[in-house]
């Protein structure tokens, strides 16, 4: 009974406070969706992350009202979406060493979450090598809790990186190498495999990878964008959505393309705790290339629908200059940051 009069009067302050500001859906979709699908105790963090939300959406444009600091947060989602790690070559092995450490974060101008980190970003690096190449990741734990990586690809079970299986679950303050050949060739991902799972993955331990095949692909303009979510009130759903973690990070700076430039998205679905993620895009269609894992598409929209762990490449050239916009057709994640424009210059 409590918290259903909480809810009710939270919904109400909310409504006028963003009346007032003149943007009242997203405080809705923010909280009506929530109500009795969980029986927590959320109210007040969900109310913060609302509030946030509507504060941020109140300003009468969908920019930004305040901003989230990229120095503070270590990490810029403009400089991730086009950042490609392609690690040390040592011996004609290519080396990359990856340390998780718990590390606070703010996914929305206000909302801070207690991340954890590989390279103290969310998402971890880009992973780049070449299709066939022999690869070495290096894991340093310098967190609090076990933690793992597990790759997708072709590899031995000992470097699956599962706990019980060859160097399992890694402790604070040690260490483990991963090393396999880069194969097959595509978009993959890595991500903790420590147990819960959802919460070890949901915390921000999971980052693309991206194997060229042999021959290459066309020169393009590449971007890679890793869908994911917050549950900032730990209720196995998530408050907050982005890309590239930062809600709303794309829609207060858009991205910069050239017209007539083909463009190439890396895009990872990172999201835990709903069962489907979406991209679609304004005033355009692309090629879609599932997985990365063949040279020609298998699809060409505007749209993909993507379940956990899903990914693929889309190319496309944007004919027209101006700012086009790109979000999840998931209209709930859209209106929670899951929404950004390309500004397409000559
Ligand atoms: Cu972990
Ligand atoms: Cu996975």
């Amino acid at each position: 009974m409590r918290r259903l009069w909480e809810s009710k009067v939270s919904r109400r302050k909310l409504l006028g406070g963003a009346a007032a500001g003149g943007a009242g859906l997203p405080v809705l979709h923010a909280l009506i969706p929530h109500e009795g699908l969980h029986g927590g105790s959320e109210a007040v963090a969900q109310e913060d992350v609302a509030h946030a939300m509507a504060t941020h959406r109140g300003a009468g444009h969908l920019g930004a009202v305040g901003s989230v600091d990229p120095m503070a947060n270590g990490f810029d989602p403009h400089q991730v979406v086009r950042d490609f790690d392609e690690g040390r070559m040592v011996g004609g092995v290519r080396q990359w060493e990856l340390v998780v450490e718990d590390k606070k974060i703010e996914v929305a101008p206000g909302v801070k979450y207690e991340a954890w980190a590989y390279n103290g970003r969310v998402p971890g690096p880009t992973l780049r090598a070449r299709e066939g190449e022999r690869l070495r990741v290096r894991l340093v734990n310098a967190s609090h809790h076990p933690h793992t990586i597990h790759f997708h690809g072709i590899h031995r079970a000992a470097v699956d990186g599962v706990p019980g299986v060859g160097s399992g679950n890694v402790n604070p303050g040690e260490a483990a190498d991963y090393e396999f050949v880069a194969s097959p060739f595509g978009l993959h991902l890595y991500h903790c495999h420590s147990t819960p799972l959802a919460d070890h993955i949901s915390k921000g331990l999971y980052g693309a990878v991206v194997i060229d095949p042999k021959q290459g692909r066309p020169a393009a303009d590449e971007l890679v964008m890793v869908m994911n979510g917050f549950d900032t009130n730990f209720d196995r759903s998530n408050e907050v959505y982005a890309v590239n973690t930062v809600a709303f990070a794309y829609m207060d700076e858009p991205i910069r393309v050239r017209r007539e430039q083909l463009v190439r998205i890396y895009l990872v679905n990172a999201l835990e705790f709903d069962l489907v993620n979406s991209f679609h895009v304004h005033a355009n269609f692309f090629d879609y290339y599932p997985t990365g894992t063949r040279l020609e598409p298998r699809d060409y929209t505007d749209t993909v629908v993507m379940g956990q762990g899903e990914r693929g490449m889309l190319e496309l050239r944007f004919p027209y200059t101006g700012k086009y916009m790109f979000h999840a057709h998931v209209s709930e994640f859209a209106e929670l940051g899951w929404m950004g424009f390309f500004e397409v210059v000559d």
